[in-house]
C-alpha cells in the first residue's frame, strides 16, 4: 500500500511527532486524529497561568492551527478513534470514516482517574486536564468561594496555589499520609505542607473521602470518619490512567501502558507509541517506566518519528519533571523510587531554597530542586552517569555543585 502515516491523539507527542516526521524526510500524507475541540497544546500552564486567567490560548497552542495543513497534515478535532484494523490496517473513527495506514503511531496520552462514590455526578465536582475543565473551574473560581480540593498531588497543590492568590478558601484533602509522596521524600512534602499552610491552605493529609451532598450542586465533602467540608465548588485531582483500550482491543501489548521498546515500538513493527500511554524500557534504571510529562512526550515522539521512517534512535533519557507553586519552582531530575538516602543541601526548614539528592548504596539517582536550578541543571548530568556520590560533600554548600563528583 502506499505510504500514510495515521496519529490517534492530538498531544504534546503528537505535535512533535508531525515536525519529527518532516525533518526526518518523510513527504507522504499525515492524518491526525484528535478527540478535543482543540489543536495540540501545552497541558502544564492549564494548572497554572492559564487557570489563573494570565494567559490565554493563544500562549499555549503548540502550533497555530494553519501549521498543520502548511504540513500537509489532515487533521480531525473532535473525533474520536474507535478501532484499529490491524489485518486492513486501517483506524476507524466515530464519524464512520475509515484512515488507512502504512504506520501508525499512538500518542492517546492519559485521562484522569475518577472519584466514584456516592454524589460523584453532583454540579460543581472538577476535574483537571483540557482547556474545557478549566473553563468550567473558573466559572466558580470567585474570590471568597469555598473550594474543596481532593488529592496533594501535582494538580490539586497547583490549583491550590492559584485558587488562594485568588482571594478563595482552600481545603485540601489529600488521603496518604503527606503530599505529593508518589513522587518526593518525606523531607520535600513537609516543605510543601508548610508552603501551603503558611499561605492560609487548609491542609489535611489522611483523609478518605467517602462522598459528596449536595441538592443537584455540590455543598460538602464528607470523609470516611464522617467529617463535613462545606463547599461550593470541588477540585478531584487523583492521579491519571494511560488511555490503552485502543491498543489493547488491537491485541497490542499493554502493561502498566502500552509496552514499546526503546525505539517507541509497540508489539506491532507498523505501530509506534510515545508519551504518557507508554510503558518503555529505560537503561539508566534499568527497568519499564511509565512517565507523565512533557519531557518524555517530546523525546519519545522524535524516536518514534524515526522508527517510523525507519531509523533507529533509541529514547534513554533521565526524566525530568517540574511544579511551580507560589514562587516555588520544583524540578525533579530522574527518579527517586528506591533509593537508600536522601541527602539535603540547604535547609528546608526555614527558607525556600534546597535541594535533596536520592542516593542508592551511594549512586545518584534523582534530585529535587527546590529554587535551585544549578543543582537541578547538574543532576541532570550526574544521574545519566550513575555517579556515585559522597554524602558529607553534597551538604556541604561550600562546595560548588559542579564539584560535588569527588576526585
Ligand atoms: P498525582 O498522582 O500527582 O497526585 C494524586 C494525589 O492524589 C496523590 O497524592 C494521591 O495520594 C492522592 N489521592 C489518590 N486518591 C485519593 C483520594 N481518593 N482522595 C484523596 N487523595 C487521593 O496526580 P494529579 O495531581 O492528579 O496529576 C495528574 C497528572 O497531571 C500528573 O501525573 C501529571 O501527569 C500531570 N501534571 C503534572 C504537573 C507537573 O509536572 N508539574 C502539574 C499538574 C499535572
Amino acid at each position: 500500500m502506499e505510504e500514510a502515516i495515521v496519529i490517534i491523539g492530538a498531544g504534546q507527542a503528537a505535535c512533535q511527532a508531525i515536525m519529527s516526521l518532516r525533518a526526518e524526510g518523510y513527504e507522504g500524507p499525515i492524518t491526525l486524529i484528535g478527540e478535543e475541540n482543540y489543536a495540540p497544546y501545552q497541558r502544564p500552564p492549564l494548572s497554572k497561568k492559564f487557570l489563573a486567567g494570565e494567559i490565554g490560548y493563544d500562549r499555549v497552542e503548540l502550533k497555530a492551527e494553519s501549521f498543520y495543513a502548511e504540513s500537509g497534515v489532515t487533521a480531525y478535532w473532535g473525533t474520536r478513534a474507535t478501532e484499529i484494523d490491524r489485518r486492513a490496517k486501517r483506524v476507524l473513527t466515530n464519524d464512520g470514516r475509515y484512515h488507512p495506514y502504512s504506520k501508525l503511531l499512538l500518542a492517546t496520552g492519559a485521562q484522569v482517574r475518577e472519584i466514584n462514590v456516592p454524589g460523584f455526578e453532583l454540579e460543581g465536582i472538577h476535574y483537571l486536564r483540557n482547556i474545557e475543565d478549566v473553563h468550567a473551574i473558573q466559572a466558580g473560581f470567585k474570590p471568597g468561594a469555598r473550594m474543596v480540593i481532593v488529592g496533594g498531588g501535582y494538580i490539586g497543590l497547583e490549583v491550590a496555589a492559584v485558587a488562594k492568590k485568588r482571594g478563595i478558601d482552600v481545603t485540601v484533602l489529600e488521603t496518604a499520609d503527606r503530599v505529593m509522596a508518589r513522587v518526593v521524600d518525606p523531607i520535600v512534602s513537609h516543605f510543601y505542607e508548610r508552603l501551603h499552610r503558611e499561605a492560609g491552605v487548609t491542609l489535611r493529609t489522611g483523609v478518605t473521602v467517602s462522598g459528596f451532598e449536595g441538592e443537584g450542586k455540590v455543598a460538602a465533602v464528607v470523609s470516611g470518619e464522617g467529617e463535613r467540608f462545606a463547599c461550593d465548588i470541588v477540585l478531584v485531582g487523583i492521579g491519571v490512567i494511560p488511555n490503552t483500550d485502543l491498543a489493547h482491543e488491537a491485541g497490542l501489548e499493554v502493561a502498566n501502558g502500552i509496552a514499546v521498546d526503546a525505539c517507541a515500538r509497540t508489539s506491532d513493527p507498523d505501530i509506534c507509541a510515545a508519551g504518557d500511554c507508554t510503558s518503555h524500557p529505560n537503561d539508566i534504571y534499568g527497568h519499564k517506566l511509565r512517565l507523565e510529562s512533557v519531557h518524555n512526550a517530546i523525546e519519545q515522539a522524535k524516536t518514534a518519528a524515526a522508527s517510523l521512517v525507519g531509523k533507529e534512535k533509541p529514547y534513554n533519557q533521565v526524566p525530568w519533571f517540574w511544579s511551580d507553586q507560589y514562587d516555588v519552582k520544583l524540578q525533579i531530575a530522574g527518579l527517586s523510587t528506591g533509593y537508600t538516602d536522601a541527602v539535603v543541601r540547604g535547609d528546608p526548614e526555614s527558607g525556600k531554597s534546597f535541594a535533596v539528592f536520592y542516593l542508592k548504596d551511594g549512586q545518584l539517582l534523582a534530585v529535587d530542586a527546590i529554587n535551585r536550578a544549578p543543582e537541578f541543571m547538574m543532576g541532570k548530568i550526574l544521574v545519566a552517569q550513575k555517579a556515585a556520590l559522597d554524602p558529607a560533600r553534597i551538604k556541604d554548600e561550600s562546595i560548588s555543585v559542579k564539584e560535588l563528583v569527588a576526585k
